[in-house]
C-alpha cells in the first residue's frame, strides 16, 4: 500500500503538532524546519490538550500557530471530536504526536489513516507504556533506543518508520538514560517526518520500505 502525504503541486506537507508537556521533541522539529534540514513541510499548528504545557508556551514564543483543547474532564470522543475539526480546519496532511500524553478514540485514527506518527523512547516491541526509559534500564538491557511509528489502535504499536539505538552504558542511571535517549529522539522524528513527507514508501505488512519509482 502507499500512503503518502506528499501533495503533487510540491506545496509543503503541514503537520500538525500535538503535545502535553516539555515539548522538546517538538521544538526539535521546528529547528530542522528552520535549520533547513526539514524540508517540504510546514508546523500548520500546535495542538496542547493541557493549558499550561511548556511546549504551548515555547510555540507562542516562536510566534506558530497553536491551540489549547483542554482535555481534562471531557469524555474522548467529544475531546477527539474537536481535535479533529481543529487538524481539519488547519488543513493538516501529518499529524506528529510529540509527548502528546493521551490514548487516541478510534474516530480520530480513523480521520488519519495512516497520517499519525508517534514518538516512544524505546525500541517497540520491547517496553510500550510509560515510563520507557526507566523499564529498559530496570530490566537490564545492554541497547536500547526510541522509536517513531504510526499510531493504530494498540498503545505503541503501529508499523514503525524510523528507530535508533543507543548502548547503556555501565554508568548509566535511568535519568541519563533517557537523557541520551532524548537526544535520539530529536534525531529520529525529523528523519521519519522527512521519510514520510517524501510520500516514497510503501506499506508492506508492518514493514515501511522506500518505493521503488
Ligand atoms: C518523549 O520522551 C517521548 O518519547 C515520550 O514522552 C516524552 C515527551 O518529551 N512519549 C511517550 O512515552 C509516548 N508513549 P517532550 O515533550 O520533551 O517531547
Amino acid at each position: 500500500m502507499s500512503a503518502a502525504p506528499a501533495k503533487a503541486g510540491r506545496d509543503p506537507v503541514r503537520l500538525g503538532i500535538l503535545l502535553s508537556g516539555r515539548g522538546s521533541n517538538f521544538l526539535a522539529i521546528a529547528e530542522s524546519i528552520r535549520a533547513g534540514r526539514l524540508k517540504g513541510v510546514e508546523i500548520a499548528v500546535v495542538v496542547s490538550n493541557v493549558a499550561e504545557a511548556d511546549g504551548l508556551a515555547k510555540a507562542q514564543e516562536l510566534g506558530l500557530t497553536s491551540e489549547v483543547l483542554v482535555s481534562k474532564g471531557r469524555k474522548r470522543q467529544e475531546h477527539d471530536a474537536d481535535a479533529i475539526a481543529c487538524l481539519r480546519a488547519h488543513r493538516v496532511d501529518l499529524v506528529c504526536l510529540a509527548g502528546y500524553m493521551r490514548l487516541l478514540s478510534p474516530e480520530f485514527l480513523a480521520a488519519f489513516p495512516n497520517r499519525i506518527l508517534n514518538i516512544h523512547p524505546s525500541l517497540l516491541p520491547a517496553f510500550p507504556g510509560l515510563e520507557a526509559q526507566e523499564q529498559a534500564f530496570e530490566y537490564g538491557v545492554k541497547v536500547t533506543g526510541c522509536t517513531v511509528h504510526f499510531a493504530d489502535e494498540h498503545l505503541d504499536h503501529g508499523v514503525i518508520v524510523v528507530q535508533r539505538a543507543i548502548p547503556v552504558l555501565e554508568s548509566d542511571d535511568a535519568h541519563s538514560l533517557a537523557e541520551r535517549i532524548l537526544a535520539e529522539e530529536h534525531i529520529a522524528y525529523s528523519e521519519a517526518i522527512a521519510r514520510v513527507a517524501s510520500g516514497e514508501y510503501e506499506i508492506r505488512g508492518r514493514r515501511f520500505v522506500k518505493r521503488i519509482l
